[in-house]
């Protein structure tokens, strides 16, 4: 684990545009979730890393009220703090630090959400322990993240082997997981909680279509760095980079994403 936790992706103006488009594809799928929640006022909801904070500000009016939040980044804590101020359903408490450094109340929560951030956090199983304390007794931790497994691209570039070990390799800098998603499950059960779902959503797509454009945006926005990491050649990165962009020319081509995984658990009642 590293000494100090850096947030690989940062906060500066083309990770948040990204984050944004991002949120317009994948915030209808995490509606479904609140929905199934029955996120609703009286509850009170802590969301882990809300970014640029749509998914907050649709907790927020599903609540009538408030909701708390923890986010590493200062940029981001400090936008969500004024659209939170701006929108008329309160004060909720903002801690602008590492989850590992919040000092949650115990006992607080009926539902703790975060989507896109469990990949990034070393020692999962200690933030979990955390989290498992701040929940009420019946409250739920609902978790959006990736099942990296399914990430493929027809026509299989030639690279794909090389990127996807430094796909697995980036997120490792910083104790993260990229496929934590997979092992969320079993991670709640041994946090003692009851794991009442874990559903897929995977989004393809060819050339021309939101799903690539997003793919292509996040993948080839990153892929100098991974050709730092070993696994990736900057010679196979550019050749990968160029397979893509020609892949991008060809209709027939296709991504399919890395899976979302919908994992709610419960805490026990006695
Ligand atoms: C990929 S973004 C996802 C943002 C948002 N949840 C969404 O789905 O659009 C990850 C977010 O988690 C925050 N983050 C990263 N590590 C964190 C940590 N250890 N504790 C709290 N927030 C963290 C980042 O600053 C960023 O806002």
């Amino acid at each position: 684990m590293p000494r100090r936790y850096d947030y690989i992706l940062g906060d500066s103006r083309i990770e948040s545009a990204r984050l944004a488009r991002q949120a317009a594809l994948w915030d209808p799928i995490s509606h479904a979730l609140f929905d199934r929640l029955r996120i609703r006022p009286g509850l009170r909801v802590l969301e882990i890393g809300p970014g640029r904070g749509s998914l907050h500000a649709e907790l927020r009016r599903r609540l009538r009220g408030p909701a708390d939040a923890v986010e590493h980044s200062a940029t981001f804590a400090s936008a969500l703090q004024s659209a939170c101020a701006r929108d008329g359903f309160g004060e909720g408490t903002i801690w602008q630090c590492g989850l590992a450094d919040a000092d949650l109340p115990a006992g607080r929560y009926d539902v703790i959400f975060a989507r896109w951030v469990f990949l990034f956090l070393p020692d999962v199983p200690r933030h979990l322990k955390r989290l498992v304390r701040a929940l009420k007794p019946g409250g739920r931790l609902a978790v959006q993240d990736y099942l990296r497994d399914t990430l493929s691209m027809v026509p299989r570039p030639t690279d794909w082997d090389a990127f996807l070990d430094a796909d697995r390799a980036f997120f490792a800098t910083q104790g993260g997981d990229v496929n934590i998603g997979a092992h969320l499950p079993t991670l709640a059960r041994a946090a003692g909680l009851l794991v009442e779902e874990a559903s897929p959503t995977i989004k393809t797509g060819g050339p021309g279509s939101r799903e690539w454009r997003w793919m292509s945006d996040y993948f080839l926005g990153v892929l100098d760095r991974y050709a730092t990491l070993g696994p990736l050649s900057k010679k196979a990165a550019a050749r990968l980079r160029a397979e893509w962009l020609a892949a991008a020319r060809e209709k027939s081509s296709l991504i399919v994403a890395p899976a979302v995984l919908d994992v709610v658990a419960r805490k026990k009642r006695g």
